[in-house]
């Protein structure tokens, strides 16, 4: 079973260019569409936060149509810093989990072999990330729930800090209250989020967690203190979970492309 993870597509207005440089726009079609395109198929697709630019009707009317147009599976979807509760659920309310009710866009997804839990993680006016009390009691009843399925955990901003100094300050700030959660529950498998725009791994609580890299945009690798902030065009890529009863949860991460090849492997 595959479940793809595509993060920071920061869409934009039709037209417009993302800090008028960069077309996610037409990244995030490409994406969709190496998404389309894969053998197997996913069973479901996440997309992890800064799912727009600017929180804009407009930005999560022409996502709408791009998921529309290439994704045939569950599309489920979570806030990062750049989205806005509001227009997001008025916008892509018909996509699961986002019809029932306001406050947080969070909820748990069931009928997978892997048990999601989808975490919002927003702080409206802010950069960095939150869950709160009583984020963090969904999270712990949401656990304490099914201890014995295995269970994922996405959320934009990573409860771990990059070491790039400039996105770590606008990190998850009660990653330690996340961290204890985390320790009295022993079925989570795997964290995945995304808001640094770059591919990191860390362990949070023993588990293992995975900053998958932006379809659109890279942050620079800028690990000297103080580095100036920047971002690069690395190549676009998205991250593919695949789970097994055998071997838990593996997670790849797949280039956007166009990339040369395949050639043949004799090994
Ligand atoms: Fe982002
Ligand atoms: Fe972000």
């Amino acid at each position: 079973m595959l479940i793809c993870q595509v993060t920071d597509l920061h869409v934009c207005p039709p037209g417009h260019l993302a800090y008028g440089a960069i077309d996610t726009n037409a990244m995030t079609e490409r994406a969709l569409a190496a998404i389309a395109a894969l053998d197997p198929a996913p069973q479901a697709v996440l997309i992890t936060g800064d799912l727009v630019e600017g929180g804009l009707d407009a930005e999560y009317a022409l996502l709408l149509s791009l998921i529309r147009r290439y994704l045939a599976v569950p599309v489920y979807v979570i806030p990062g810093n750049h989205d806005a509760r509001e227009p997001l659920r008025r916008v892509l309310g018909s996509l699961p989990g986002l019809g029932d009710g306001h406050g947080f866009v969070q909820y748990v997804v069931e009928d997978l072999p892997v048990r999601l839990i989808m975490l919002d993680t927003l702080t409206p006016g802010h950069n960095y990330g939150e869950l709160c009390a009583e984020r963090l009691d969904f999270l712990e009843r949401s656990l304490a729930a099914a201890p014995d399925r295995p269970t994922m955990i996405a959320m934009h901003h990573p409860p771990f800090r990059s070491g790039i100094g400039f996105m770590d300050r606008d990190a998850l700030r009660d990653a330690n209250a996340f961290a204890e959660v985390l320790g009295r529950h022993r079925q989570v498998e795997r964290i995945i989020c995304g808001h640094v725009h770059r591919a990191v791994t860390a362990c949070v609580a023993k588990v293992p967690a995975l900053i998958a890299p932006s379809a659109c945009h890279h942050m620079a690798l800028a690990l000297a203190p103080g580095a100036p902030g920047a971002f690069v065009l690395d190549p676009p890529a998205f991250a593919v979970h695949r789970w097994s009863e055998a071997d838990g949860i593996v997670s790849h991460i797949a280039y956007v492309g166009p990339c040369p090849g395949p050639f043949p492997f004799t090994g």
